[in-house]
């Protein structure tokens, strides 16, 4: 029998792709999409959906329970920018929806638990270039700490009562299927919906700010890949770390103006710089490497371009 599959914070950003992805690799009514509001006409029409809050325990129990699910995909969270408006608010959605998947694992009423982690784990003191998977952890961010300490859980979970969690530490994510939701990175999306549009675009962050970044379906790639590989496979049970590209916002530009001549980008740092200024340029993933056989398939001249391709 096919197994049963939760998506929770399926509207999402990612979420929304890899309800897609799972559905087509598994069957639409293996996978249960869920999330505290409604998602796109496209994706509510793709199988079955629920309308559930991650924080609750016995409501995320019950549809457990109503449809034997065995693995569960976490995606609810806040994320960095709109954390640091809400310090506890993220700090309580980071965390007791993690706790709650992971006491349901505990408990054998569930199998299996993918929960994304971040580069946003790293912070000032870390050393910026190819950060290595082992290395001085210090965020200065509400959602860092949320997802370092959340790494912390999953291998305390997995040390002490055998929970199979799985997790990669995601670069920023560029997609064109839904908008990005409040992080740092998303400037690396804007940017293409104005470009389109206006042919002008003003960015949150200065020249200069290098940042590990993906194409979304790299990184729904890394998340099938690190979910069906087998156990003995995942030696890292914190998170992964996971790379593609590194850019600054004057390299996006550039790939764009060689589609749209005349795009031009002005620069206007806001809050968001000092928390862009806190992360590493480039990941080292060796280990995701070698450990799952983690491989990329798009730099940034092919995300400009699939980008373009299907918003304009
Ligand atoms: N997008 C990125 O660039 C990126 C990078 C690194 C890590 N991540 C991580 O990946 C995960 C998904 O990120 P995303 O970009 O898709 O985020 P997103 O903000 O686009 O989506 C999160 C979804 O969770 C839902 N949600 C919020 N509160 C909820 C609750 N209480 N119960 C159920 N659903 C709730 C929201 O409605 C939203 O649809 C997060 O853990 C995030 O930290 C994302």
């Amino acid at each position: 029998m096919a197994k049963s599959i939760l998506i929770l914070g399926a509207c999402g950003q990612i979420g929304t792709e890899l309800t897609y992805a799972l559905r087509q690799k598994h069957g639409k009514d293996c996978v249960v999409a869920s999330d505290i509001r409604e998602g796109d006409a496209t994706l509510m029409a793709s199988g079955p959906f629920e309308l559930l809050d991650a924080t609750n325990y016995s409501a995320l129990e019950d549809v457990v329970m109503h449809y034997e699910i065995e693995e569960v995909y976490l995606m609810a969270a806040m994320l960095s920018a709109t954390a640091e408006k809400f310090p506890m608010r993220a700090w309580n959605l980071n965390m007791n929806s993690l706790f709650n998947v992971l006491n349901l694992a505990k408990e054998k009423k569930i199998s299996k638990i993918f929960w994304p982690s971040s580069i946003a784990v790293f912070g000032p003191n870390t050393p910026k270039e190819a950060t290595e998977q082992h290395t001085i952890m210090e965020p200065s961010t509400v959602y860092g700490i949320s997802k370092q300490s959340g790494e912390r859980w999953c291998q305390y979970y997995y040390e002490k009562y055998g929970v199979d969690v799985r997790s990669v530490r995601y670069p920023g994510l560029i997609s064109w299927k839904t908008q990005p939701g409040g992080g740092t990175t998303d400037y690396a999306v804007e940017i293409y919906h104005k470009a389109i549009e206006t042919q002008t675009y003003t960015c949150f962050l200065k020249k200069g700010t290098t940042l590990p970044m993906m194409f979304m379906d790299d990184a729904i790639k890394a998340t099938l890949a690190i979910m069906e590989a087998p156990e003995t496979q995942i030696k890292i049970r914190s998170s992964y770390n996971l790379a593609a590209i590194s850019f600054a916002p004057e390299d996006i530009a550039a790939s764009i103006a060689l589609h749209i001549t005349n795009f031009k980008m002005k620069y206007e740092p806001d809050f968001r710089q000092q928390i862009a200024d806190s992360w590493p340029s480039s990941i080292n993933d060796d280990s995701a490497r070698k450990d799952w056989g983690w491989q990329h398939s798009f730099d940034l001249e092919k995300t400009t371009k699939e980008m373009l391709t299907n918003l304009g």
